[in-house]
């Protein structure tokens, strides 16, 4: 049965139609942050599920993955790395293309952020399309990390991005449409 955590987060998640183009139902988690026992309860949930597999990395992506990666890896005793949008790291970079639910970016990742048997958490708000998740996963893995597993508060199942993981498994709390 579900854990009665999930549902005061979700009830603390605001949908925003028609942002930031029409037909778009914006998953807005800017309002579960303004309830403190609801987002200590995501980041209780996440560390729980994680905190005995050895997960020596936490990667957060650009720009909500930066809000929830944090106090996981600091939960989890493991580094924090950005994985930011193009021209924002200052030192030497990979990247990885992706097409988004609207539009097309990169990702990128500092070199030297990764060291070679690295184990690592992917950790975002949301996943889509998955082409994000997928540009983090093949950053990571290309930089000598194994990817153990992608976490997100939110999935948007029809779109089925799950399937663009590379048979990552997917841990998320709540599904919307
Ligand atoms: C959203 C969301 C994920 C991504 C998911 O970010 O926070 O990062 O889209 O979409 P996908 O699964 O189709 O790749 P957005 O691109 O809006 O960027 P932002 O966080 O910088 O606003």
């Amino acid at each position: 049965c579900e854990d009665p955590r999930i549902e005061r987060i979700s009830k603390a998640i605001r949908v925003i139609p028609d942002f930031p183009k029409p037909g778009i139902k914006f998953q807005d988690i800017t309002t579960l942050l303004l309830d403190h026992k609801a987002f200590q309860d995501t980041i209780d949930i996440f560390v729980e599920r994680f905190k005995d597999k050895n997960i020596t990395v936490v990667a957060g992506v650009e720009a909500r993955g930066f809000i929830f990666g944090p106090p996981i890896a600091l939960a989890l005793g493991a580094k924090f790395i950005p994985l930011r949008k193009p021209k924002k790291l200052p030192g030497e970079v990979i990247f990885e293309e992706y097409v988004l639910e609207y539009g097309s970016d990169r990702l990128e990742m500092h070199v030297g952020a990764v060291e070679t048997g690295d184990r690592a958490l992917v950790v975002d708000d949301l996943i889509a399309t998955g082409g994000t998740l997928c540009a983090a996963i093949n950053l990571l893995e290309r930089a000598g990390a194994e990817v153990l597993e992608c976490a997100c508060i939110i999935e948007l199942p029809e779109l089925k991005g799950r399937a663009r993981l590379a048979g990552k498994p997917l841990f998320i709390l709540i599904e919307a449409d």
